[in-house]
């Protein structure tokens, strides 16, 4: 895994922590947008999401079957208690080729914030285990920090703060998912609250072997 987990980027292993922290980036709102503008679930959507933190993102989606995949033990574990109610599951561990083999496809898969964890060997094989699970006609939606032209030094240095060591520029993240999918679109979007941009691409017509 790509990140840093010495100094205070160890807190955020903290579900608590993480939430807080999440909270004071103006998160909910971000949430909110993105739903509303790049996702854009129906009723009956199965969707899966990748490095899905606590799963807090089912609780924008509606009424869908949600799938998460989480490495941190804890956030799954805290998501579960948060999410009982709801058609939610969240798995303990890496999405891998024994994962994709038992997941039904999907209508829809989600990396929020995840790419910039993973090395560019770990990412385009992710793209790969989501063009086997993506239904035809389905979408990936990605969105990560990125570095941009003409971005200012405090920009910059918030960025680098980030417990993920591969934040990229648009480019960089585009190469990710072409060799798994036929139409890669990107484009980016500003925080409202901070000096932050983000790089979200939607990924379709997926190339399966
Ligand atoms: C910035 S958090 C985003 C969490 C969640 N997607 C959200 O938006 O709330 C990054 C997440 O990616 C997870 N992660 C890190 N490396 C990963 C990998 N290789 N595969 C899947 N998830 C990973 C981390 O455990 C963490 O929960």
């Amino acid at each position: 895994m790509s990140e840093k987990t010495s100094g205070i980027h160890s807190l955020l292993r903290f579900p608590w922590i993480y939430e807080t922290f999440q909270s004071l980036m103006g998160a909910e709102q971000n949430i909110k947008r993105f739903v509303a503008n790049e996702l854009r679930p129906t009723p009956g959507m199965r969707i899966l999401d990748i490095g899905c933190g606590t799963g807090r993102l089912a609780n924008h989606l509606g009424d869908v079957t949600y799938i998460g995949f989480e490495p941190n033990e804890s956030y799954v574990a805290q998501g579960m208690r948060e999410q009982a109610h709801r058609d939610v599951t969240l798995h303990a561990g890496y999405f891998d080729e024994k994962s994709a083999d038992s997941v039904e496809p999907v209508d829809l898969a989600i990396v929020l914030a995840v790419l910039h964890h993973m090395s560019d060997e770990q990412a385009a094989e992710l793209f790969r285990l989501l063009a086997r699970v993506v239904k035809p006609g389905g979408r990936v939606v990605t969105l990560d920090n990125v570095y941009v032209d003409g971005q200012g030094m405090f920009e910059r240095w918030i960025i680098g703060m980030d417990r993920g060591q591969n934040v990229r520029t648009p480019e960089a993240y585009d190469a990710l998912p072409t060799a798994s999918f036929g139409v890669v679109e990107g484009h980016t979007a500003k925080n409202p609250r901070l000096p932050y941009t983000y790089w979200i691409m939607s990924c379709s017509q997926p190339k399966t072997a």
